[in-house]
């Protein structure tokens, strides 16, 4: 037999005819399909090639009647298997199950494909007389190989597969494995490949991910995907940290920025203060995780400008020194000042309207500048505690308990009132409890203050003492309807209560 002869018959008898039909058929049908698919049929194509390779060496063979005849033919016809059933997997998971609606998985479709290819290759084996099956079961060594060298891959394909079920990670997440960052383009087999920001392609094996800690970005169950960002920013801390908050945050949500979530809406926050400046954050929740950059630069800009139309500058991280030359002038200048500004407040509580100036000066040397945040609590009910706040501004209410339990908001002060007289003046209790309704500036005046002046000048226990039950009194007399005669009766026994309880508290005899 001629080695053409030969070759006929053995093509014939391997139908490897139509092994080059089925090659034509798959890449017309994936043409007019898939093609952006072309690329799974390199090996389609490169098993094929194999085999028509290997079919005149088998031809030879024969015609030679070479003892190794059937060690030619195997591989011959298992790359013949192979090839037809990668043709088949690509046909049925890009051509046909996606017309029918169904879309598989890849790593289902390279699982299924390899486990058909096992099945056709010991199927082979076994028409061509070699048994596969009994050569790996009867080597222990053939079997350790195996089974050593697919311990990794075995952990991949596993790792794989239970990604895609438990649907932890789905192709199009955004997930942060270590120092990388990226979008889930493809789960394979043995891989899950994430592209970066940077635009790299970054391959991750999958039983890496398995074990290791992968976060999800923007993913929270019930939420829509979206991911919380912070810009940072400083800004010099002699500007008001809640002026600088309110201006941000209005400027951030006064008008729709692309890629930024509306509902949580964005806040800013002071998160330290150093030595020069106050460190703020802008959270905003980003809805298209691959623009970070453009919106954090976006969102950042606004705050720049926000802040220059606020006439506040951003701070740079450094050691600020002011030098001030402090001279006696100064120091007498600034405390003059203070002093002039001091006694126009005191001037305008009707509580030390009736002084002396001596008197108001001593007071006015005792006076301790006293900030409060908004919601914080001056006072609280039932406290005890000696001293008085006269307001300088900003806003608070009076509070007292009532027997359910609850608060009842009695008054609310703003700048020129007091409070806290009652228990500076007779040693009581605190009535009430007093909290900011703003951010508000105090002056207060200790127990010690008023004790000197006190011991120095007695009678103004007796003048106090009037102004007090004058004021209580006017309170009960609107409350009670009270006519002229029963208003003086109540004043002084009013007074005579007030003045025993204050002479008691400080000491002073009759
Ligand atoms: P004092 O009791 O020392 O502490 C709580 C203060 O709240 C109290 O003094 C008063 O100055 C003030 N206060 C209590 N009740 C009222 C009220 N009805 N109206 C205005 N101020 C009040």
């Amino acid at each position: 037999m001629s080695i053409w002869q030969a070759l006929v018959q053995e093509a014939l008898q391997a139908r490897s005819l139509w092994l080059v039909v089925g090659l034509a058929a798959t890449f017309l049908i994936l043409r007019a399909t898939a093609w952006q698919e072309r690329r799974r049929l390199v090996s389609a194509v490169v098993l094929s090639s194999l085999h028509l390779v290997l079919l005149p060496v088998v031809a030879i063979l024969v015609v030679r009647e070479s003892a190794s005849l059937g060690m030619a033919r195997l591989p011959c016809r298992i790359f013949l298997a192979m090839a037809l059933v990668s043709m088949g997997g690509l046909l049925l998971f890009t051509a046909l199950l996606p017309r029918l609606g169904l879309r598989t998985p890849r790593i289902l479709q390279d699982v299924l494909v390899a486990a058909t290819s096992i099945v056709a290759i010991f199927a082979v084996a076994s028409r061509e007389g070699f048994n596969l099956s009994g050569i790996i079961a009867t080597s222990a060594v053939l079997t350790a190989v195996i089974g050593f060298s697919l311990q990794d891959t075995l952990g991949n394909i596993i790792g794989g597969l239970a990604l895609q079920l438990d649907d932890s990670i789905k192709v199009g997440d955004w997930i942060k494995v270590g120092d990388v960052a990226g979008k889930v383009t493809d789960i394979r087999w043995r891989y899950t490949a994430i592209e970066t920001r940077n635009w790299e392609t970054v391959i991750l094996p999958n039983g890496m991910l398995l074990k290791g800690q992968v976060t999800v970005l923007g993913r929270r169950a019930g939420a829509p995907q979206q991911w919380r960002r912070w810009v940072w920013f400083n800004v010099d801390f002699r500007h008001q940290p809640s002026d600088v908050i309110a201006l941000v945050e209005d400027a951030l949500r006064s008008a729709a920025i692309e890629c930024v979530a509306k509902e949580p809406p964005p806040n800013c926050i002071l998160m330290d203060l150093t030595e020069s400046y106050g460190r703020y954050a802008v959270r905003y929740w980003l809805t298209d995780m691959a623009a970070d950059d453009p919106t954090d630069s976006v969102v950042r800009t606004r705050v720049c400008f926000a802040l220059r139309r606020a006439g506040i500058p951003l701070s740079i991280p450094a050691h600020a020194i002011f030098l001030t030359e402090e001279s006696e002038d100064r120091k007498t200048a600034k405390s003059r000042l203070e002093h002039q500004r001091r006694m126009e407040v005191l001037g305008k509580v009707e509580l030390f309207g009736r002084l002396t100036d001596a008197d108001r000066e001593e007071i006015a040397h005792g006076l301790r500048h006293a900030p409060f945040a908004s919601g914080e609590t001056l006072t609280r009910q039932g406290a005890i505690a000696h001293w008085l706040y006269i307001i300088l501004g900003g806003e608070v209410s009076v509070r007292v308990g009532t027997v359910d339990g609850l608060e009842r908001e009695v008054a609310r002060l703003g700048p020129g009132d007091f409070f806290g007289e009652m228990s500076l003046l007779t040693g009581e209790r605190r009535s009430a409890t007093v909290v900011a309704l703003t951010n508000v500036e105090c002056f207060r005046l200790d127990r010690s203050v008023f004790e000197t002046l006190l011991q120095r000048s007695p009678d103004i226990a007796e003048v106090v003492a009037e102004i007090l039950a004058r004021r209580r009194v006017e309170l009960v007399a609107v409350r009670e309807g009270l006519d002229q005669e029963a208003r003086q009766r109540r004043l002084d026994a009013d007074k005579r209560d007030l003045l025993g309880k204050i002479r008691g508290f400080f000491g002073l005899g009759e």
